[in-house]
């Protein structure tokens, strides 16, 4: 093979790029890999690179050398190999016949340094920068060679991500070890001739914390490595593969598992390692001076006690410091009171003491000034009241605010604390332990709802440091890997529609370019489901998807259903070699997160179905037994994947919980059962959203209906068995212009149809104009004299033809609020967020917008129409659960109706910073806050809804207006028709 031809064939001309889908996270790729490609050959069929790392250069940058080469290795089926030494140490290169990388770093690598001075490498956009990385192909470098490839870095982390960034372009997922992700087999490798650079990134110091670890981590750590001889399984053959993916994704802080682990201690390796990958090392929230909490128990003399021990304290906080001298370290300081709790004993002035003593005792140990030694102090849980009630904070600390737990940011600073050189941080959660309750089973999270929050974040100078609660981490791979790529690169989210196209790019990167664009609108849906309520918080009572109006919990079990059938279907269609990512990342959390769903609702169902004596109520409760086992099976089958890779993994409780703590076991809500009676009414009937049947009852009403109904709403009736044994009904209507599905059907039970869905139509053409009402009769054949009777109220009324908007049915107007008037009617400073929040889309203004002021400023426009005259209509706010982040200017929104005066809600109570406003708990359940406001009366006809969102932190997503017919629901009813537009 005549090599030395192939390898510089610049034809900038003839070279093709794979831009497409990935081109979004990608950017721009300048790698090619088909045969008739062209430019500098890094691969070819038995050919890999040789990396030459220069022997001055940095311990983390010779390591991922080698990791380079094997990436390669893994795409192209032959290793590269790895030298370290400087160009003229020997001859083997010097011939053409093997591409050669420079991997190093600016100004600490000879070869990166001898190419700056021949002026044949420019280093000056990277230089001095953070974290910044470049590469290119190099032209006759040196004498005899034609050209090289070279990456370099700013530092020595600029360097390691270039090399990553590098491997992940030809072929290798950051998640080749934790997702299983198999490398792109390519037979060609071909770099362009263009320069490539990314950084500094939009965050100083970005990482994860793994948390929560027990018992899935922990369990699975055990049965892999070699445990300490304190007992945990976190050391140091682990953290190379946590370190392997963090440095992948470009982040560079990690929090180390801490509920029974020393991260310094289990393993003695563990502190050098992470600082010869290049990863800062911190300790928890309430783990100061890079001491874990578990070494108090062996190590503190006397109590956690700053009052009443501070000499034993302090020395152990010192060793904690002293032995981390040589390390890369993100110091916590502070303190909180014992096991994670709040201090009975510390107040401001204390703990003002506190972090003097810290920060004399970090300069004296390290010998650096302060402001060379990061620090933060994190605002977490009862913290940010000291703040609040004026502690003074050294200006070299960076202040780590953190959300509620639950995903929504407490706090964001004011210009003031951002300008201090600490600047500001964000500690998120992705899992939780604690009130009002765990979430650690399997992912929950809504990207959408994490772009917004973390862009608030961003936009308000939060950059120095993010650092996201991970729980297990094997689970939350998408929301890790979300987290961390906007860290990296806030500007490529800047669009509103970034996430979906985010996830697509990602999926492709996984799973293939073929599956990309379905398995992003899987994963959007799954979000949208999973912020409609998290496992954890199903078991409730009562059910809190409503059984009987709107139909709501049936069709959120179908959306699940349908969800499922479509992840199948594109985990059928892969390659062998994808399908288990697939299942794990993708398939794994619909298929099990809808098991749980069934469970709840087929529970609740059944109780009703009980209350009716209906005999499927039986089929139901063993529906439930069998999603039980299923659950059970799922879980065993990703313990048996890959030959027990990840035995003991997913192993959290997720069904039956009763308070905020995990139950010890999963366990079966209580089920009902019908048995045989001697009533000799065999036939039941019953009519949507009531709770009264036939024969109980004999004449049941529906809900109306209208030819506005939501497209969504059907209405219909059930007949059924409540026995054991065989029946033929007949449905009559006494109006021609209502028709019925299954008129007539014979029943039967055991083993027979024993339920009938019928659902009813109205020819709106022959339909009386005004309000009328049909009626329905249900005969059983078999019984002589046994009939129901059902009534259907019809509202056949027509808006005007000009109007445009939403139009009254069964006494409310439901809006998605993306729905505005259009357009100069609705201010187009407001942003729409696609798939935000649990049905549509959320409306905000832009992050950086000033406060508005009530009834001033942008506002929404929603036209609707009435048919019915109300005396106490009520207007119903929906909104994302988020917090007031600005205390100074808390979440408020203003209303008027018609044009009249103008009200302002606030829906979040302030409080002094330490704890959770009012109705926090059942905002974050349910992932909103509900507002009602009284209207008033309203008369049918013409009205005009505006709204105002008086701050950037809040998100709008549904509004109601009753004028009579509001049922209870979870989500509120579908939303209404809309004519005009
Ligand atoms: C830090 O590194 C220096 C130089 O290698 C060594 O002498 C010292 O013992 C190290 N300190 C600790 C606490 O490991
Ligand atoms: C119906 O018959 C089955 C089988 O004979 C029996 O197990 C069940 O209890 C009966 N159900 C009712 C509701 O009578
Ligand atoms: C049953 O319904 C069909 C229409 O689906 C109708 O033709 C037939 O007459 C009905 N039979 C009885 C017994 O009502």
């Amino acid at each position: 093979m005549a090599l030395r031809s192939l390898l510089l064939k610049l034809a900038a001309a003839a070279f093709s790029f794979s831009v497409s889908a990935t081109a979004y996270v990608q950017k721009e790729s300048i790698f090619a890999f088909s045969a008739t490609d062209t430019g500098f050959q890094l691969g070819g069929p038995g050919l890999a690179p040789e990396i030459r790392v220069a022997p001055n250069d940095l311990p983390g940058v010779k390591r991922v050398a080698n990791d380079l080469a094997a990436d390669f290795g893994r795409v192209l089926g032959v290793d590269g190999t790895t030298v370290v030494a400087d160009w003229d140490s020997t001859v083997s290169h010097k011939n053409n016949s093997r591409p050669v990388i420079i991997l190093g770093t600016v100004g600490q690598s000879s070869l990166i340094d001898s190419l700056v001075d021949k002026k044949r490498l420019d280093t000056s956009g990277i230089a001095k920068k953070w974290e910044t990385f470049s590469y290119q192909v190099v032209q006759t470098p040196w004498e005899g060679r034609n050209a090289v490839f070279v990456i370099a870095g700013s530092d020595m982390r600029g360097t390691v991500f270039g090399a990553y960034d590098v491997a992940q372009r030809i072929g290798v997922s950051p998640w080749h070890y934790w997702a299983d992700v198999p490398p792109t087999k390519r037979q060609y490798i071909w770099a362009s001739n263009t320069v490539y650079s990314e950084g500094p990134p939009s965050v100083k110091y970005r990482g994860i914390f793994l948390n929560d670890e027990s018992p899935g981590l922990t369990g699975w750590g055990r049965a892999k490595f070699r445990v300490s001889q304190y007992g945990s399984p976190f050391v140091t053959d682990f953290y190379k593969l946590i370190f392997d993916l963090v440095l992948r994704l470009k982040a560079n802080y990690v929090w180390p598992a801490m509920w029974s682990s020393m991260f310094y201690l289990d393993d003695t390796r563990n502190g050098p390692t992470a600082t010869e990958y290049g990863v800062f090392m911190g300790t928890s929230h309430h783990e100061p001076m890079a001491r874990a909490d578990k070494e108090q128990g062996r190590f503190l003399r006397g109590a956690w006690d700053w009052k009443s021990n501070k000499a034993g304290v302090q020395t152990f906080m010192r060793e904690g410091v002293t032995r981390s001298v040589n390390w890369t370290t993100i110091y916590t300081l502070g303190m909180r009171g014992s096991g994670d709790a709040a201090s009975p004993s510390l107040d401001s002035s204390t703990l003002e003491e506190v972090i003097r003593w810290q920060q004399s005792t970090l300069t004296q140990v390290l010998g650096k000034p302060l402001s060379d030694i990061p620090q933060a102090w994190v605002m977490y849980k009862e913290v940010p009241g000291y703040l609040q009630k004026g502690m003074k904070v050294s200006d070299e600390i960076t202040l780590l605010w953190s959300d509620d737990n639950r995903g929504n940011i407490r706090r964001i600073p004011s210009s003031s604390e951002n300008a201090r050189p600490g600047g500001s941080g964000m500690y998120y959660h992705f899992d939780y332990v604690g009130d009002p309750r765990n979430y650690k089973w399997i992912n929950t999270i809504q990207l959408q709802k994490t772009w917004e929050q973390m862009t608030l974040a961003y936009d308000s100078g939060i950059h120095n440091i993010w650092i996201a609660n991970v729980g297990d981490l094997k689970g939350l791979e998408l929301p890790t890997a979300h987290f961390l790529a906007l860290a990296w690169d806030r500007e490529s989210f800047r669009d509103v529609a970034s996430t979906k196209q985010w996830l697509k790019a990602w999926s492709a990167l996984q799973f293939g370019e073929a599956a990309a664009e379905e398995t992003a609108s899987i994963m959007t849906t799954y979000g949208k489901l999973t912020a409609r309520m998290k496992y954890e918080d199903l078991s409730r009572t009562p059910f809190a998807f409503s059984t009987l109006n709107y139909d709501e919990a049936e069709t959120n079990l179908q959306e699940w259903t349908d969800l499922l059938s479509r992840a199948q279907r594109v985990h059928d269609s892969l390659p062998a070699n994808v399908q288990v990512s697939f299942w794990e990342v993708v398939l794994h959390p619909v298929m099990a997160g809808r098991g749980v769903f069934e469970i709840y609702t087929k529970t609740a169902l059944g109780s009703q179905y009980a209350n009716e004596h209906r005999t499927s109520a039986n089929k139901l409760a063993r529906e439930v037994q069998a999603a039980f086992a299923a659950d059970a099976e799922i879980t065993r089958r990703f313990h048996s994947l890959l030959n027990g890779k990840w035995n003991n993994i997913m192993a959290q409780t997720h069904i039956g919980y009763t308070n905020w703590q995990e139950p010890p076991s999963n366990s079966l809500p209580r089920l009902s059962w019908v048995t045989s009676s001697a009533r000799n009414a065999l036939m039941g009937v019953s009519t949507q959203g009531s709770t009264t049947s036939f024969p109980g009852t004999t004449r049941l009403t529906l809900p109306a209906m209208s030819p506005y109904m939501s497209p969504s709403d059907r209405r219909w009736l059930e007949v059924y068995t409540r026995d054991n044994g065989t029946f033929t009904y007949s449905i009559t209507s006494n109006a021609s212009f209502v028709s019925i599905s299954n008129p007539n059907r014979t029943l039967s039970a055991p083993g027979g149809t024993s339920d009938v869905r019928c659902i009813l139509a109205v020819d709106w053409k022959s339909a009386p104009t005004g309000y009328s009402v049909a009626s329905l009769t249900v005969t059983n054949l078999n019984a002589t004299g046994t009939a129901a009777t059902v009534i259907l109220p019809i509202e056949n009324y027509k808006v005007p033809d000009d109007f445009k908007g939403h139009v009254e049915a069964n006494g409310v107007v439901s809006i998605e609020v993306e729905h505005s008037a259009p357009s100069p009617a609705t201010s187009s400073e407001y942003m729409v967020v696609p798939d935000y929040g649990r049905t549509l889309s959320g409306v905000k203004l832009p992050p950086k917008t000033v406060s508005q002021s009530p009834g001033q400023g942008s506002v929404l426009v929603y036209p609707f129409y009435t048919f019915s005259n109300a005396s106490a209509a009520s207007l119903t706010v929906y909104l994302s659960p988020s917090e007031n982040a600005n205390p100074n200017s808390p979440n408020r929104y203003s209303f008027s109706v018609d044009g009249g005066s103008v009200t302002t809600v606030q829906p979040v109570p302030l409080t002094d910073g330490s704890t959770q406003p009012a109705g926090w708990a059942e905002a974050v359940i349910q992932g909103a806050y509900v507002k009602k406001s009284n209207l008033g009366r309203l008369a049918a006809g013409r009205h005009e809804l505006r709204v105002w969102l008086l701050e950037p932190t809040m998100v709008l997503t549904k509004l109601v207006v009753d004028v009579g017919g509001l049922k209870a629901s979870l989500l509120g009813p579908p939303e209404s028709a809309i004519v005009g537009y």
